[in-house]
């Protein structure tokens, strides 16, 4: 009998939800032939997830989230508030995520997860939403590394390079600005109506060519050999946190060194009292907070780490929830230091750490913070190329992409043509569109990924209670519920009732869900067109070996 015949006889509904046995794949992963070697210590998850987390979005991001953009309002200095509540929301999906990690203690990510307890497609659009964590936030962090190394260049060499050569081929600008004739000046022919408030403007010839170089060169360097790319991507991670810690140095002795910086941090916080330090109140701080979740991305990539973890269930929770308290705390302090030393309309929203150091006018130290920068952001680059190459791989080889996705180099044994499709398409996309709109975009995929965590660990309790569970988030059912509310409002704003009208506060843009809605659209046509029919599952329907709940 084919395989397709086989799959004939089971309903739709059973064949979208046919899942991985996850006794079987555990099973598998102690096979001694393709068991990964045990060696990371808590310590060592705590450094990686570290690693996967500082980048773009605390040395780039931070400027737009201060101090507003086209399609954001101005959190202003109380965005260290946005950042203790992004904090607290990502620290309930740290601990569901644990509780997965340390229940399915196997390598891949929620997209395995989710194979093995909610089906096959719900896995398929976990899987599509890493693709946007992965893929689209990479396209962000190029951009943000250009905006760091244009900043280093012009500041200590005095060298420019042309806007047409850095700037991105779409903007979203304001429908207000967008009327302004020097903007329409950039414009060609014209600008098109996006969404009631926003406009995208084709930018005259204008490409990220450092962008879409980075990852060109990432992407080869991944080619020829991982280990040599995780040796790099480790010597990054302490450069970047030692940058970090002496930015915030520089900055305690730069606010507490002299009486008139003190004054200044005055101004710049609390001139007109809470007007000042709040210039949007409530809504400009959850706004803010939507924005700068992409700097918490990461902390789940531990998770990705479980079979190579030496005791898992006590070190993958410390791994995921230390990482994540430490950047914080990192996250808290870099806010507070950008927003007093900088005036609000002087914050560089394409290098906000490095344009900070550069006005405390402190002689090497800023070059020495902008090379850090640098390196940090080349590592997330990296590390999250290497994950989303992963991703794809993982779903071509369930057969839900073509097979040739997972065919491995014979002489780098590296998955090389999958490789260079993630590599194209993010320096692509890096060269085209600007940094708010793809870290958004990203923050959509991942907070999807991390409600269906939260959702899937729920679930589990209720349909699979006596499976042993080494790390239980704590509170029964509190953490995944507030969690999954949490992710919720992140995405979508938080209601408010004034005046007897329901309001939405904060959220992610709709220009964004606009393009995110598309995507997954295009997700959907994939997996019906392609994936639906390919998966290795109908083979495995006919062999028995997998639950058809
Ligand atoms: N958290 C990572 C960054 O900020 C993605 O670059």
């Amino acid at each position: 009998m084919s395989g397709i015949t086989g799959v004939k006889q089971a309903s739709l509904l059973t064949r979208l939800f046919r899942r991985k046995n996850l006794d079987k794949i555990l099973e598998e992963s102690q096979n001694q032939e393709h068991q990964l070697e045990k060696t990371l210590s808590a310590f060592d998850l705590v450094i990686f997830g570290v690693g996967a987390m500082i980048g773009a979005g605390i040395f780039v991001l931070t400027g737009a989230a201060a101090a507003g953009s086209a399609t954001h309002l101005a959190a202003g200095p109380a965005l260290t508030l946005s950042f203790v509540i992004t904090g607290v929301v990502c620290s309930f999906c740290a601990l569901c995520y644990s509780e997965f990690a340390s229940m399915v203690p196997i390598s891949g990510s929620a997209y395995t997860y989710a194979f093995s307890t909610m089906g096959e497609f719900i896995a398929w659009i976990i899987g599509w939403a890493l693709v946007l964590e992965y893929g689209v936030g990479n396209m962000a962090v190029a951009v943000g590394w250009t905006g760091t190394v244009k900043e280093f260049l012009e500041h200590s060499f005095h060298i420019q390079i042309p806007a047409f050569l850095t700037g991105n081929t779409f903007e979203t600008v304001h429908s207000l600005d967008a009327a302004n004739p020097e903007i329409l000046l950039k414009a060609i022919p014209f600008t098109i109506p996006f969404t009631e408030s926003t406009e995208i403007l084709l930018v005259q010839g204008a490409f990220n060519i450092p962008a879409f170089l980075v990852v060109m060169a990432i992407t080869a360097l991944l080619m020829f050999g991982v280990s040599e790319s995780a040796k790099m991507a480790t010597a990054m991670v302490f450069m970047k946190t030692g940058v970090i810690l002496l930015f915030i140095a520089a900055a305690g002795f730069f606010i507490f060194g002299a009486p008139e910086n003190m004054a200044t941090v005055q101004t710049n916080w609390f001139a007109d009292g809470w007007n000042t330090f709040a210039p949007n109140g409530f809504e400009g701080i959850v706004t803010g907070s939507s924005l700068i979740f992409f700097a918490y991305i990461g902390f789940d990539a531990v998770a990705a780490a479980a079979e190579e973890t030496k005791n898992p269930s006590r070190d993958l929770p410390i791994g995921i929830i230390g990482s994540l308290i430490i950047c914080t705390i990192l996250y808290i302090l870099v806010t507070s230091a950008i927003t007093a030393i900088v005036p609000l309309d002087q914050i560089n929203k394409e290098a906000a750490v490095t344009g900070a150091m550069y006005a405390m006018n402190i002689p090497f130290a800023s070059e020495i913070i902008s090379i850090g920068a640098i390196a940090g952001l080349t590592s997330v680059l990296l590390v999250l190329q290497m994950a989303g190459t992963r991703i794809f791989f993982a779903i071509s080889r369930d057969g839900l992409l073509p097979n040739m996705l997972s065919k491995i180099h014979p002489k780098y044994k590296t998955p090389h043509i999958c490789t260079i499709i993630v590599g194209l398409f993010v320096a692509i996309g890096s060269g085209l569109l600007p940094i708010t709109l793809l870290a958004e975009m990203c923050n959509i995929g991942t907070l999807g990924a991390f409600l269906i965590v939260c959702i899937g660990v729920l679930l589990l309790r209720y349909t699979d209670p006596d499976r042993k569970r080494p790390f239980r988030a704590p509170l029964g059912i509190t953490v995944p519920i507030l969690g999954a509310l949490g992710c919720l409002a992140v995405m979508f704003g938080i209601p408010t009732f004034s005046n007897g009208h329901l309001n939405v506060i904060g959220g992610l843009p709709s220009t964004t869900w606009v393009v995110t809605i598309g995507w997954f659209l295009l997700g959907m046509a994939l997996y019906f067109g392609y994936g639906f029919w390919n998966s290795k599952m109908n083979q495995e329907d006919l062999d028995g070996d997998i639950d058809l709940a």
